[in-house]
């Protein structure tokens, strides 16, 4: 019996063949990995199989009728995804290969025209290294520095520290802020729209890494207000290999070219180019085509469930996991307790056996979990510990699937007898 929720699980569960596979020798797939990727309803398999088998062609080239079909799919996907997180309009959604490649199109582009030596980048002990890398190498090609907002025992950020930041910008000259939505190993709902304002009232503008967010709960950019935004397709439904990176119009129109190459030009002279129009100046070289057009039927399936029930949802079996796994003796849970301010991410340790080896255990239970540091290694210094376990949640999981995790996880218990 699948319980009444949100949505309706049984019939959303119809829609994902891969949930009927068996793994481990006959055991029921209990996919608990979401926060790494998502599994993908038949639209979206089907949309890049039609694809492929009707209508293949590069886009914005050719005249032919094939071309003109998949330049129309392309571009119907960046309309719906502009759509979806409130863009005012097209010309600020550009798609790049994935949310990692968004952040560092920022900092490569926008980062190199603005940031001089002695400039600070201030982001957080919770960021995934997609949003600590580029800014490591961008300060030290520059001179500039990194500052992190700190994170307390429950998972909140030290907004106090924020604050500081941002009051001692003049002196210290902090040129971005660039900051996850929602930690991907905690879980924390982190309060990006207060920290924006409070960082527009210093000049500053504010990049969002939303790869966790986007997919769980509504969005708007204008809302928001944040002057850049990074997700992923593969994290909602979508096709790995198409991220997008939002920008305000004014600021995009400034940035220079990141990619240079065909379709991101006008004209190409011996000794110069002028460039395309946005967005298609930052999208050099042919593109992911196919899995563009895919996302588009990403986008139609998790509009027909509406965002705020994909919320409802996960606050649902979030609770429900967190009250079980609290009960079960030697667990150590990280991130915030209360569902108001954490998604459908849950990190914990059992007594001390090693997340690898945990993960193990319930793979053996037909349980995919994820294990290690999960492109957070700042996070895990601040945490103390090499790695976690962690089990993350979406629109096909329900509660029996919980009660699986959750009893094999006394399996594993019993075998290390804690
Ligand atoms: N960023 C992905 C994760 O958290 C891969 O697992």
């Amino acid at each position: 019996m699948m319980q009444k929720g949100a949505l309706n699980i049984e019939k959303i569960r119809e829609d994902f063949p891969i949930l009927k596979r068996k793994v481990s020798g006959g055991k029921s797939l209990v996919y608990l990995d979401n926060a790494a990727t998502t599994q993908k309803p038949l639209a979206v398999i089907n949309a890049i199989h039609d694809y492929y088998m009707n209508y293949n062609s590069n886009i914005h080239r050719a005249v032919h009728q094939l071309a003109e079909e998949a330049t129309l799919e392309f571009e119907k996907t960046r309309e719906k995804v502009a759509e979806f997180i409130n863009a005012r309009s097209t010309e600020e959604i550009v798609f790049t290969r994935n949310a990692t490649e968004a952040i560092n199109l920022v900092a490569y582009s926008w980062g190199r025209t603005n940031v001089k030596k002695e400039d600070r980048i201030v982001i957080t002990e919770l960021e995934h290294h997609s949003n600590i890398v580029p800014w490591q190498i961008l300060t030290s090609e520059k001179g500039a520095k990194l500052d992190y907002v700190g994170t307390d025992d429950n998972g909140y950020l030290k907004l106090q520290e924020y604050m500081n930041y941002l009051e001692s910008s003049k002196k210290k000259k902090v040129k971005l802020v660039s900051v996850s939505h929602m930690s991907n190993v905690l879980g924390t709902i982190v309060p990006v729209n207060d920290m924006i304002k409070m960082s527009h009232e210093k000049g500053i503008p504010v990049l969002i890494d939303a790869a966790q967010s986007v997919p769980h709960m509504p969005v708007d950019v204008q809302k928001m207000d944040c002057d850049f935004m990074a997700f992923s397709a593969h994290k909602m439904l979508g096709p790995t290999g198409v991220g997008i990176l939002y920008v305000k119009k004014e600021i995009l129109e400034k940035m220079p070219p990141f990619i240079g190459g065909g379709d991101m030009i006008k004209e190409v002279h011996k000794y110069e180019t002028r460039y395309n129009d946005l967005p298609y100046k930052f999208e050099g070289g042919t593109p992911n085509i196919a899995d563009v057009i895919g996302f588009s039927a990403a986008i139609d399936y998790l509009n027909k469930l509406g965002m705020d029930k994909v919320r409802e949802h996960e606050v649902e079996l979030t609770e429900y996991a967190l009250d079980i796994i609290t009960k079960v003796k030697g667990v150590t849970l990280y991130g915030p307790r209360n569902t108001k301010d954490r998604g459908g991410v849950i990190s914990f340790n059992i007594g001390d056996i090693h997340p690898h080896d945990l993960a193990t255990i319930m793979n053996d239970h037909g349980v995919a979990i994820r294990s290690g540091h999960h492109c957070a290694q700042v996070l895990m210094e601040r945490l103390d510990v090499a790695a976690t376990s962690r089990a993350s949640f979406y629109i096909y999981n329900t509660k029996e699937e919980i009660d699986i995790f959750v009893s094999a996880l006394g399996e594993a218990r019993r075998l290390f007898k804690i």
